[in-house]
Parts: C-alpha cells; structure tokens; sequence
C-alpha cells in the first residue's frame, strides 16, 4: 500500500493512520510530527519551523522534501509501502513526490482526502491532546484517554500543541484552502483520489478506508 492521507487540520489523518499502518505494515510518514520532533530538540530547523507553524503556515518546500525523501531511502518500514500524512502540501510538493516515486519504480495506490466543514474543526482541535514522543492524539470529549492528562500506552504527560488554538486554526485553515486545495484536482487528474466523509465517528471513517482498500481485490 502505498497512500496519501489528505485533508484540513483535524480532519482525523493522525487518528486514522496508525490503524492503517497497522493493518498493512507500512510505514507512517507524518510531517508535522517530524517537525515537532526537531522542535522538541531545539535544532535550528526545529527553532524555524515553529515560527512557521504558529503562524500558520507552510515550511519550504525543498526541506519537506528532503524530509520525506530521507525517510522513503532510510526508513526500512518504508519497503513494505507508506502512509504520507501532511505531504504533499503544495503541488510543487506533489510533483517532487512523483519524481521520487519515478525513480524508485513505485507508484502511488490512493490519495485520500477526507473531507469535513471547517466549522466542525473547531472543537476538534481545540480539545485535542497529544502524547508528543508519539504522536498519538486524543481528545477531551470525543476520545478522552483512560486517565485525564496522561498517555493510555506510556503513562506520560499529554500536552495541548501550540498551534491548537482557535486564532491560529483559522490560518491554517486558510493555508489549506490557498495551498493544499489544488492538490486534490492534481491527483483527480491520475484517477487516484477519494473523498472520505470525515464528519463520521472515526471506526465509520476506517470502515470507509477499508472499503477504499479493498476495491478492485
Ligand atoms: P500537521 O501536524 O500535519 O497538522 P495538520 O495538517 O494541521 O493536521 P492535524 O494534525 O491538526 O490534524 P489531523 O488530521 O491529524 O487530526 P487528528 O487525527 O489529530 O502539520 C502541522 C504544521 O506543520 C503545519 O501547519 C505546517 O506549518 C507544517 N507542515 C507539516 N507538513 C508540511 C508540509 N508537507 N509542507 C509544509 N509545511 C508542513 O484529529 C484531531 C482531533 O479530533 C483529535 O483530538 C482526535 O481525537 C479528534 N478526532 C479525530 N477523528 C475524529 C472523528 N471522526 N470524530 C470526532 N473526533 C475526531
Ligand atoms: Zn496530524
């Protein structure tokens, strides 16, 4: 399987592909999580990058793509096929991943997008809660972890992100549309692209997925 996972903030791509790659052992490749990473770490990226995603908007291009590429060489889960969460984000981004994939002799099953009003994106985002070492996310009312403010798996901390917060949400949303819309019309053009109804409870939204998956077998 080798997949896109497409959509606004708090569409529920950080939800949906852990159970992905789980069923299908790939690799889970997300973007804003290897960010956050090198923020976690203070690299000078990781000072940079936060600027840019508590305004809102979009890290260049060519670092996301060496990103992604570094992962796709490097990265053995990656042999076995991927799951891109949060790539590609620009049509420039979606035109490097071919050349990539070009090389390799590989090409891409499905780009899904889920698709959900951005009114309803509002208490998603701003009830969330994350465990950062692993990027799992939980929410106040909609998926509460067993125990208030601490990690199912790990017993840590949960924090809220920095960029969770209804100002920069509308941003965000903002760089979606502007930048990230375009994308889907590029992969409706190579008849790879599905809309996901992301407004469901999420085992309805994986009960789609799997339809998806599934067609054609
Ligand atoms: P990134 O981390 O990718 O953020 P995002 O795209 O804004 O997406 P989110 O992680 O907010 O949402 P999600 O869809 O994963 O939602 P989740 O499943 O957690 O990127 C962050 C920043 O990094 C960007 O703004 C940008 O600056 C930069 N960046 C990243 N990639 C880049 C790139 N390629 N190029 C340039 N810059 C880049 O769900 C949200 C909440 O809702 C959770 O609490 C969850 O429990 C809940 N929930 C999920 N599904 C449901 C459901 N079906 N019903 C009810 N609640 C649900
Ligand atoms: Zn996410």
């Amino acid at each position: 399987l080798r997949m896109i996972l497409m959509g606004p903030p708090g569409a529920g791509k950080g939800t949906q592909a852990p159970k992905i790659k789980e069923k299908y052992c790939v690799c889970h490749l997300a973007t804003g999580d290897m960010l956050r990473s090198q923020v976690a770490k203070k690299t000078a990226l990781g000072k940079e990058a936060k600027k840019i995603m508590d305004a809102g908007g979009l890290v260049s291009d060519e670092i996301m793509v060496g990103m992604i590429k570094n992962e796709l060489e490097n990265n053995d889960e990656c042999k076995s096929g991927f799951i891109l969460d949060g790539f590609p984000r620009t049509v420039p981004q979606a035109e490097r991943l071919d050349q990539m994939l070009d090389a390799r002799k590989e090409k891409l099953n499905h780009a899904v997008q889920l698709e959900i009003d951005d009114a309803l994106l509002v208490a998603r985002i701003t009830g969330r809660l994350v465990h950062p070492a692993s990027g799992r996310s939980y929410h106040k009312i909609f998926n509460p972890p067993k125990t208030a403010m601490t990690d199912d798996v790990t017993g840590e901390p949960l924090i809220q992100r920095s960029d969770d917060n209804e100002e920069t949400l509308k941003k965000r949303l903002g760089t979606y549309h502007a930048q990230t819309a375009p994308v889907v019309d590029y992969y409706k053009k190579r008849g790879i692209w599905h809309g996901v109804d992301a407004s469901q409870d999420p085992a309805t939204v994986w009960k789609t997925l799997l339809g998806i998956f599934n067609e054609g077998k």
